[in-house]
């Protein structure tokens, strides 16, 4: 948002170590749950543009809050940000929409949950409702793992539950930024879910990401946004749900080369969006501000940086369990070149000391021609940071990098 020329200020609520040392940036150390706090500060400090970032204001209606204090708000409504609070709500738009995703069924009693598991079969999925800051979604490859699955979710306090069909193929994450009415789509980027090298393991919410994902060709493009992105606009329009903000459709890409929604958020993609926005060269802040004022058809189309970005993000140990804060954070300024740039996420400032204060702590973004040099200089870079325990790993873009495809002159675009 600073890079774009016509912001001035930016205020972060509450913001992190990295903006509280940003030059024209401010942080605020309030609760992202204070709506009537936050329009008040956007008031009286006269902000032309609240952007939203995380999924649980915009469930709880932070942005139908701030339009009734006169706010330009970017980010959908409470009715909107369903698409990604509730599952079986999404489920069901889809279905009336005729928008490819997986087979699935809704279950407020886990007995009824554990028949229609027993029926299906497995490998199947068993996903909570609501949201569960990324570990609602459990993937099992055994009867006995999904009920175990359903139950666990149940105890958590999820009262509903979606069980899907397994989906096979390779995960793609595809950003459209909408008005309501007009949609830009952004590059495609792929993330890496799981904590270990080799995608095993526990699931995170992201350990890295790179864009333009060669997967995301632009024939499966226009598909995601022919068969996905306009008809999801369309229905949510059809409800008259007013949304202004992202759609992030999480994406499987079947072996048929097909795409099939895993799920939707009304947010940006944490750690794709250190990927895809370093690579946007219209101001970010005059894309937000036309989708906010629905102006967004008269946008000229998006440009973008020829080339690809990599982001490795580097985790507290421990992550994505039980985890130390508090540890000194070094050699960020030594990390930082033309072409590599770091986002803090988890982190604080304290007493001019930066400390680790989350479980992602930071990522490292590399830009480069192809995709091997972004990579190479996110962790020529990511190599000179270091606080006690840091982990990362060490196979970011592994699977386009493995089929080079990458590399090539012809799919780079
Ligand atoms: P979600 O929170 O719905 O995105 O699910 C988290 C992760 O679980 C996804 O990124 C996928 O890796 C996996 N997943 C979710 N749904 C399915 C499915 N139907 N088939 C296979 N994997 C899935
Ligand atoms: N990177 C996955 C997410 O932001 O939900």
């Amino acid at each position: 948002m600073l890079q774009s020329p016509e912001v001035t200020q930016v205020f972060c609520i509450p913001g992190n170590g990295g903006t509280a040392t940003l030059p024209r940036c401010r942080n605020f150390a309030m609760s992202v749950d204070d709506f009537e706090g936050i329009g008040c500060l956007a008031s009286v400090q006269g902000v032309s543009l609240v952007v939203i970032g995380p999924e649980q204001p915009l469930a709880a209606g932070i942005t139908d809050y701030l339009r009734q204090q006169n706010l330009t708000v970017f980010g959908p409504t409470q009715a909107g940000a369903q698409l990604e609070a509730s599952k079986s709500w999404a489920k069901t738009l889809m279905l009336a929409a005729d928008i490819p995703t997986a087979k699935s069924a809704t279950f407020t009693t886990v007995a009824a949950a554990r028949a229609y598991i027993a029926a299906q079969g497995a490998p199947i999925v068993v996903k909570a409702d609501g949201l569960a800051a990324g570990k609602g979604a459990i993937v099992a490859p055994t009867l006995e793992t999904a009920i175990a699955a359903a139950e666990t979710l149940w105890e958590q306090g999820h009262k509903t539950l979606v069980v899907e069909e397994y989906l096979e193929g390779e995960e793609l994450s595809v950003f459209a930024l909408t008005d309501g009415k007009s949609t830009r789509l952004l590059l495609p980027a792929q993330d890496h879910k799981r904590i270990g090298e080799g995608d095993i393991g526990d699931n995170t919410g992201g350990m890295g990401a790179y864009a333009p994902a060669p997967l995301g060709t632009p024939a499966l493009l226009a598909r995601v946004e022919q068969e996905i992105i306009q008809p999801t606009v369309q229905a949510l329009a059809g409800r008259r749900i007013d949304y202004r903000g992202v759609i992030y459709a999480g994406l499987m890409v079947t072996p048929s080369g097909d795409p099939k929604v895993l799920e939707f958020n009304c947010r940006f993609g944490d750690p794709e969006a250190q990927a895809v926005l370093p690579l946007l060269e219209t101001p970010l802040h005059t894309v937000l501000l036309a989708c906010a004022c629905q102006t967004l058809d008269q946008l000229p189309p998006l440009t973008w940086q020829p080339g690809f970005a990599a982001c490795v993000v580097a985790a507290s140990p421990g992550y994505p369990g039980d985890y130390p804060k508090g540890a000194p954070i070094t050699g960020l300024a030594e990390a930082e070149t033309d072409t590599s740039f770091v986002y803090q996420a988890g982190t604080q400032l304290k007493q001019q000391q930066l400390l680790t204060s989350g479980g992602r702590v930071l990522g490292v973004t590399g830009l480069g021609d192809t995709l091997t040099v972004a990579v190479e200089r996110a962790y020529d870079a990511i190599q000179k940071i270091d606080f006690t325990g840091i982990y990362y790993r060490r196979d970011i873009a592994w699977r386009a990098l493995s089929t080079a495809r990458g590399d090539g002159q012809t799919d780079t675009g």
